[in-house]
């Protein structure tokens, strides 16, 4: 297994004083797999990607175990920590801009995030900094290497977060909600482009959506999250078909007939 999550409880210090927002959520992944994580807003799941890459807010802490390749990640120091970031975990946020630098030019981005962790001339960077967009499919990439984000659609911007987090060629992406700020086309490709990267690269995938269209159709396994606890984890297609919990039920049931009878559950 590449990712083992144990136990891991997350809880914020209050002037009241601590309150759980994870309360002992159990996960595993293994390599080329997708694991979908769906839940109401508020029930847990970015806490859960934060606390994976190390990035929880100030005032949270965790405690449990959460194993990447066996290396027990809450037990590190921020510096080890830092090392894994980047190298081995990547992460795709919600808002590509706040995950940019809007004073740098994309291209310059993506060639720092690789000299940071890798002895790369500036040059060899820029290369594959080109080799990135043109993965992540982005349209006349040696033109756009120049542009500053704010130059750049959405989707464009989102494509770059992507090609930032795949620079170091990690073992394990975490998508937080990646194509929810994205008009349903762009949204579209976008999850075409990370569906296609993880089986080529063999990554392992956390995607968090609110949207079980998304899951549906991305996700290997599902897991269904309510106020810091797991509902219930299946296949995508035995969750959608047959949910065994009410909560699921309620969430599948909220969506409209036409997208239900899309995701095969007709009843
Ligand atoms: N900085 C913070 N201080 C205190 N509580 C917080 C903080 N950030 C988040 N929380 C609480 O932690 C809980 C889980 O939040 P989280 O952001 O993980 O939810 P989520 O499932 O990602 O929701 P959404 O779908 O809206 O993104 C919520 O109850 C939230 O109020
Ligand atoms: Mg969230």
């Amino acid at each position: 297994m590449m990712l083992e999550i144990e136990r891991l409880t997350v809880g914020f210090r209050t002037r009241v004083g601590r309150k759980d927002v994870l309360h002992g959520l159990d996960l595993s992944l293994s390599r080329g797999e997708t694991l979908g994580i769906i839940g109401e807003s508020g029930s847990g799941k970015s806490m859960l990607a934060l606390s994976t890459i190390g990035l929880l807010p100030r005032g949270a802490s965790a405690a449990g175990t959460i194993r990447l390749f066996g290396d027990d990640l809450l037990s590190l120091s921020e510096r080890q920590m830092s090392a894994i970031r980047g190298a081995r975990i990547g992460m795709i946020f919600q808002e590509p801009m706040t995950a940019l630098n809007p004073a740098m030019t994309v291209g310059s981005q993506i060639a720092e995030a690789l000299r940071l962790h890798r002895e790369m001339s500036r040059r060899d960077a820029r290369r594959e900094a080109l080799r990135l967009m043109e993965m992540v499919r982005i349209a006349r990439a040696p033109d756009r290497i120049n542009s500053y984000p704010h130059e750049l659609s959405g989707g464009e911007r989102q494509r770059v977060g992507i090609a930032i987090a795949l620079a170091l060629k990690p073992a394990l992406l975490i998508a937080d909600e990646p194509t929810t700020a994205l008009d349903v086309t762009v949204q579209a490709e976008i999850l075409d482009i990370l569906d296609q990267l993880v089986r080529e690269l063999g990554i392992g995938l956390l995607l968090i959506s609110h949207d079980f269209g998304v899951i549906a159709r991305m996700a290997d396994r599902v897991m269904v999250m309510r106020a810091g606890r797991v509902m219930e984890t299946g296949t995508a297609e035995g969750v959608i078909r047959r949910p065994q919990h009410a909560y699921t039920k309620t969430l599948l049931s909220s969506l409209p007939r036409r997208v239900r009878a899309g995701l095969g559950d007709l009843s």
